[in-house]
């Protein structure tokens, strides 16, 4: 089994075991593609919203947010373009009965090219030593340029048919190139189909019967049609964005890869509206901006590419992914639209009101572009997560699992352990943790060895363990141990306010966008 696929494995288990993320329903054998999030799991994802949230609202003067409900008049969703247009191309294979994406199936197959790739330059790096030369290589070598056209060849021709939207030539690609099913192993596939992601359900009910109404699929269109509601209330000039946190539900066929691809999810969703013609600038903006928001987390700036789109939705003129480095290779975590006026005139359209903005500047009014950044709070937990996970093997021979979790978003900020049970140092340990429990999350911990608890705060991540002994009755000194490093070094408790809040202060990462 490749050595990721393992890693990823053992991340699974591990967020179940220390109570990061639990299979919903578990009791009753589960719920397919559902999760739900435990006691260290909500932790780090009520952080990550609130880095997202303030990176938005405080950094920005002119974004702002909301709260929409999560049903919303049926016909919201027939402007949107999801009633017609909300589909995934779906594909059976006839021997094993399983259902697939075909689009999938196709972007697996360049991504088999491009793994190939990768190791013929990998198997190169190690045989040339210090005196190899990357992009020659890969200029030059025929089983590298080989792998490339082919891929590249592929990419074209599956471009071509996402964009005519032509079924039949995705499952002809799917033919060529002897895409066989992962399960029976066979090409015994079915025709390709479109199939509607949304969930629906019934409201009411009067004589007439109950209403059909769905589960948004995406948090966007509550933004939309508040839009005239935030700009008026707020007084809000152009440019301004209007933020929002919530769920959102796709009925995903190919549900898998854990929190990756969920039936019931979340997204952090940014509207910009712009003036007509400057949103190419802002879409290049908020790209920049939304790339640093990610970087300054420190998980490693090569985990992390953009990836533009061959095809555009009916709505953009610009789109692009953020895509970070899973265990099961590069994958989208957020994405970053240029949604053009379709949204606003589209609602325009079919609810008959007028949805414009009037410049006092320009002294016109028109229906505002938009740029949305789209963000999904699992991807970017999963993201977190997978880009923490490590296994250390320690001088005296033990391993080590530990959450390097970014500081800022670690779901307990401080443990504090009484080195032992008794002699007055539960009380001491109570008092310290009492002056600290209002600004960081702590833990208090007197079971066990010591070796054993700090284990147990590696395993989810925690940056700081402070031990109270003896000597600290009368100094007043406890021994922090940093997480990272497990580096010791004894501080006066006075003093660790300003040494935690140094390290975990969501104030410091927020200025690191900055930078
Ligand atoms: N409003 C635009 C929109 O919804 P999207 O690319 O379909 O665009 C945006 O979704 C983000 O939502 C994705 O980048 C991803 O992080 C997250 N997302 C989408 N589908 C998801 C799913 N089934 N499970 C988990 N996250 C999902």
């Amino acid at each position: 089994m490749p050595q990721q696929e393992d890693v990823f494995k053992k991340l699974v288990s591990h967020c179940k075991e220390y109570g990061f993320v639990f299979p919903s329903s578990e009791i009753y054998d589960g719920l397919g593609a559902v999760y739900d999030y435990g006691q260290n799991g909500v932790e780090l994802k009520n952080n990550i919203k609130k880095y997202w949230w303030d990176s938005m609202t405080l950094l920005n003067e002119n974004v702002v947010g909301i709260d929409s409900a999560i049903f919303m008049h049926p016909t919201i969703w027939k402007a949107s373009g999801h009633v017609d247009a909300f589909n995934d191309p779906l594909i059976d294979n006839k021997d094993s009965k399983k259902r697939y994406r075909a689009d999938v199936l196709i972007e697996e197959q360049m991504a088999k090219y491009e793994d190939k790739i990768n190791k013929e330059v990998e198997k190169a790096a190690k045989r040339f030593g210090e005196a190899f030369d990357e992009q020659k290589f890969r200029e030059t070598n025929p089983r590298v340029l080989e792998n490339k056209e082919k891929m590249e060849e592929l990419h074209i021709r599956f471009a071509q048919a996402l964009n005519d939207g032509n079924l039949e030539e995705l499952r002809q690609i799917i033919l060529d190139y002897e895409i066989v099913c992962p399960v029976s192993g066979t090409r015994n596939w079915t025709e390709v189909r479109q199939f509607n992601l949304m969930f629906s359900t019934e409201m009411g009910s009067t004589a007439d019967g109950a209403m059909k109404i769905y589960l948004r699929p995406e948090t966007a269109q509550g933004i939309f049609v508040n839009f005239l509601n935030v700009q008026k209330s707020g007084r809000m000039k152009i440019p301004f964005g209007i933020a929002q946190i919530g769920k959102a539900f796709r009925n995903e066929i190919v549900a898998r890869q854990f929190v990756f691809r969920m039936r019931e999810f979340e997204q952090m969703e940014m509207q910009f509206f712009v003036r007509p013609g400057e949103e190419l600038k802002w879409f290049a903006q908020w790209k920049e901006t939304r790339m640093n928001w990610h970087k300054a987390l420190g998980l490693g700036d090569k985990k992390y590419r953009f990836h533009d789109h061959d095809k555009l939705a009916h709505y953009a003129n610009a789109a692009t992914d953020i895509e970070y480095e899973m265990p099961f290779g590069f994958k989208e975590v957020e994405g970053i639209h240029s949604r053009t006026d379709f949204d606003l005139s589209s609602h325009e359209k079919y609810s008959g009101k007028k949805i414009q903005y009037f410049d006092p500047e320009q002294n016109q009014s028109y229906v505002p572009y938009v740029i949305e950044t789209s963000i999904g709070v699992d991807r970017m937990f999963l993201s977190i997560l997978a880009g923490s996970f490590c296994e250390e093997r320690l001088d005296d021979g033990e391993t080590r699992v530990v959450l390097k979790i970014p500081p800022m978003l670690a779901p307990v900020k401080l443990a504090v352990l009484p080195l032992v049970k008794k002699d007055g140092l539960p009380e001491k340990a109570r008092e310290i943790m009492d002056a600290l429990k209002f600004e960081f999350h702590c833990q208090y911990d007197e079971k066990d060895s010591i070796g054993k608890r700090y284990r147990r705060q590696d395993a989810v991540g925690t940056p700081y363990c402070v031990t109270v002994d003896h000597d600290t009755l009368t100094d007043n000194c406890v021994t922090i141990r940093h997480r990272d490093t497990m580096q010791q070094e004894r501080v006066p408790v006075a003093d660790l306010d300003k040494i935690i809040a140094d390290k975990v202060s969501m104030k410091n990462l927020l200025k690191q966008i900055l930078k």
